[in-house]
C-alpha cells in the first residue's frame, strides 16, 4: 500500500527467488529478468489498480490488437545502487512523460503518474536486491503498453495492459562501432510516430540494419526520409559529432525520439563549458570534415550503454576512418552522467530520484 496516494498495490509474491540461480559477474544485457513485474490493466475506459504478482507468460486472445494492428509502447530507464545499497532512478518522470507522449500518439489511453511512478517504486523495493552494484552495471527497468483488447477489426482496441519488467544487466560494452549512413531506407517520416517509443519503429529497422550487418558494419546512421542528405539517429540512440571541439547534435522532431541520455548531454557539456550546437547535419559536413581532420568524433547516446562510441563510417561505397584521440567528449561526458546516476557526485541538475 503505497501511503501517498490513494493507490493500492497488491502484491503476491513468488514463492522461490531466482536469485541464487543468476550470476551478477556474467551479465548480458536484458536477458535474465527478476522474480517480479507489475501489471495493470485498462478495461471499462480506466485503469485498475495495479498488482505485483510472479515474473509469469501473459495469456492473451489470438485476435488481441497487439497482433495486428501494433499499439505496443514501452520505455527503457535503470535503477542504480550506491555504495550505501540506496536505490536510484535518473530522470523518471521523463520516461514517464514519454510514455504518455507515445500512448497519445498510438491512440491508447494515458497512465495516470502514481501508477507509473508508485508501481515502479514499490516493485523497485520488491526486487532491490537485484539491483547489480558493480561498475556500469544497473537494474534496467522495461515499462510497456500494449493493446490486449480482442477483435480483427482495424481500430483502436478497448483493453490495454501496462507492465513493468526488470533485467539486471551488466556494464555495456559494445566497443566502437563501425556505421553505414542510410541512403534507402527510413526508421521514420514527416507525421510518423518516430518520436513515439512504439516497437513498431524498431521493426521498421531490423531489415535494413541486417542489410547493414551484411555489408560488415554493425549499425545504421538513420537520414532524413526526405532528401536522406541530413543524419538522424544512430541505431535505436541519438547522435552526436564533434568537430574541432564543437559538439553538436539534430534537434529533435517528429521523426526522433526526445532520447533523456541527449538531453541530460547537452546539459551536462554546456556546464562544462563545452560548445554546444542543436542544428540539424549534413552528411555532405561529415564527409567535409572527415576529409579536411576537423571531425573527432561520432557517439550514440541513449540508455542502455550512455555513449557509444563510433570508430567510422560507410557512404556511398566509401569508408571513413573517426580518428583515434585521447580525452574524448564522449567519455568525458559519460562520466559525468554515469556518476550523477549512481550518486558519486553532486547532482546540481535534480535529476536523481532516491527510492
Ligand atoms: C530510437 C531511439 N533513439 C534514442 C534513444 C535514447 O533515448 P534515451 O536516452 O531516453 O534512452 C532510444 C532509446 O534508448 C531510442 O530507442
Amino acid at each position: 500500500m503505497n501511503t501517498m496516494t490513494s493507490l493500492t498495490i497488491e502484491i503476491e509474491k513468488a514463492k522461490h527467488s531466482k536469485i541464487s540461480s543468476v550470476d551478477f559477474n556474467n551479465l548480458d544485457f536484458g536477458r535474465v529478468f527478476t522474480d517480479h513485474m507489475l501489471e495493470c490493466d485498462y478495461k471499462d475506459g480506466k485503469w485498475q489498480n495495479p498488482k505485483i504478482v510472479p515474473y509469469q507468460p501473459i495469456t492473451l486472445d489470438p485476435s488481441a490488437k497487439i497482433f495486428h494492428y501494433g499499439q505496443s509502447i514501452f520505455e527503457g530507464m535503470k535503477a542504480y545502487k550506491d555504495a550505501n545499497d540506496d536505490i536510484f532512478l535518473f530522470r523518471p518522470i521523463d520516461n514517464f512523460k514519454r510514455l504518455n507522449i507515445s500512448a497519445k500518439r498510438l491512440a491508447m489511453p494515458e497512465l495516470p503518474e502514481a501508477f507509473f511512478m508508485d508501481g515502479l517504486k514499490e516493485l523497485l523495493k520488491l526486487e532491490k536486491d537485484w539491483i547489480p552494484k558493480s561498475d556500469g552495471s544497473a537494474l534496467y527497468i522495461r515499462p510497456f503498453m500494449f493493446a490486449s483488447g480482442s477483435g480483427f477489426h482495424a481500430s483502436p482496441a478497448d483493453a490495454y495492459k501496462f507492465v513493468i519488467a526488470f533485467a539486471p544487466s551488466g556494464a555495456y560494452f559494445s566497443g566502437k562501432v563501425k556505421v553505414l549512413i542510410e541512403e534507402k531506407y527510413s526508421r521514420s517520416a514527416n507525421g510518423g510516430v518516430g518520436f513515439a517509443k512504439a516497437g513498431g519503429n524498431y521493426a521498421g529497422q531490423f531489415y535494413p540494419t541486417q542489410l547493414a550487418k551484411d555489408k560488415g558494419y554493425q549499425q545504421v546512421i538513420w537520414t532524413d526520409d526526405n532528401s536522406h542528405e541530413y543524419i538522424e539517429e544512430a541505431g535505436a540512440m541519438n547522435i552526436f559529432v564533434r568537430i574541432n571541439d564543437t559538439l553538436m547534435t539534430v534537434p529533435t522532431s517528429d521523426r526522433i525520439l526526445d532520447g533523456i541520455t541527449r538531453k541530460s548531454i547537452i546539459s551536462i557539456a554546456e556546464d562544462l563549458g563545452i560548445d554546444v550546437d542543436v542544428r540539424k547535419i549534413k552528411v555532405s559536413e561529415l564527409i567535409e570534415a572527415s576529409e579536411n581532420g576537423s571531425l573527432k568524433e561520432i557517439f550514440g547516446a541513449g540508455t542502455a550503454a550512455v555513449v557509444s562510441p563510433i570508430s567510422g563510417f560507410g557512404y556511398k561505397g566509401k569508408d571513413y576512418q573517426l580518428p583515434e584521440i585521447e580525452n574524448t567528449f564522449g567519455e568525458l561526458l559519460k562520466k559525468h552522467i554515469t556518476d550523477i546516476q549512481t550518486n558519486k557526485s553532486e547532482d546540481k541538475f535534480g535529476w536523481r530520484v532516491k527510492v
